[in-house]
């Protein structure tokens, strides 16, 4: 009901609760209890003499926000981290496609075991993936969603967004978007894989990470962050029933900047320096060193020199 009450008021007109009442079957009161519902979750509906006006467009993440979606969307205006929220649903045996998506993160996780800053205005999300594929498959998902995200960029959003390796998401070499993976697994087949990310929308990562940029920075005004979420779920959804995952690293070639360029990888254990010169099927970088010798790093994190 409450998303039948937004569709109506969407169009910014007064609608008096009487039309509204006579429109959706429901009494003038129930109109009034829905609408003083909407209003805490912090919709910004005005309540006049002649009726009830919708001020502006919310940034909301509620399920009824994502039609087709409802209940696989599951939104906390506040978490931990939404990996944690995905992992508790998931080993619960939530469905395949189910999303923890949050406002606001207070102990949102990086890669390397890094904090990942999560101040409103950004796209926090963790996707459940239940891919009937074996264990030494499951990094060309990694793949296929960093590049699916660097392509909505691109075509939804006109964003000139590029994939560094493994899967941080760039634009003039700051970084928009980070991405980490959790994997459980039995006897080499997967379970389930959660991939969360995180999408610098309309807030400022500056203030922790001055190598880093946003959507609103770049496009100069706000975007609805479900427009980004849904328009990734759309296309990866479909990728994965197409089990688009198998050409993953072909695909994300398309959209590097890390090739042919000199980098610097640091892992917990050493750094190396030298050219990338290519990525393997599973996803490993492959180095070539000062002394022509080439080297293949499974995880680490990667600088541009
Ligand atoms: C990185 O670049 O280091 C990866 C960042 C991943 C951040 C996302 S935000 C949603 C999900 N929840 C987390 O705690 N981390 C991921």
């Amino acid at each position: 009901m409450k998303a039948k009450i937004l569709n109506i008021l969407k169009s910014g007109r007064i609608v008096s609760g009487e039309d509204l009442s006579r429109e959706l079957g429901i009494s003038r009161v129930s109109i009034w209890k829905h609408i003083q519902g909407l209003k805490e979750l912090g919709y910004d509906i005005e309540a006049g003499a002649r009726g009830y006006q919708s001020r502006g467009t919310m940034d909301a993440l509620y399920p009824w926000e994502f039609p087709g979606r409802e209940d696989r969307i599951h939104f906390s205006p506040e978490t931990s981290s939404t990996m944690d929220v995905a992992r508790d649903m998931a080993s619960r045996g939530c469905p395949e496609f189910t999303v923890a998506v949050a406002g606001i993160q207070k102990n949102g996780r990086g890669r390397m075991k890094r904090e990942w800053h999560s101040l409103e205005g950004g796209l926090y999300f963790t996707l459940v993936l239940r891919p009937d594929l074996p264990m030494g498959f499951s990094h060309r998902i990694n793949f296929l969603a960093s590049t699916i995200m660097t392509e909505v960029l691109h075509h939804e959003f006109r964003i000139d967004a590029r994939v560094k390796w493994p899967n941080d998401i760039l634009v003039n070499e700051k970084k928009i978007s980070g991405m980490l993976s959790e994997i459980v697994a039995e006897t080499d087949m997967v379970h389930y894989i959660n991939i969360g990310m995180g999408v610098n929308v309309n807030n400022d990562p500056t203030r922790y990470e001055p190598a880093a940029t946003s959507m609103i920075n770049i496009l100069g005004k706000p975007t609805p962050r479900k427009q980004v979420l849904i328009a990734f779920l759309n296309r990866f959804e479909s990728a994965m029933n197409n089990r688009e995952w198998k050409n993953a690293v072909d695909r994300w070639r398309q959209h590097t900047v890390t090739l042919n360029r000199p980098v610097k990888i640091t892992t917990t254990r050493e750094t190396s320096e030298g050219m990338a010169r290519d990525v393997d099927q599973d996803g490993a970088l492959i180095l070539e060193l000062k002394d022509g010798s080439l080297k293949r790093i499974v995880y680490g994190d990667c600088f541009h020199a």
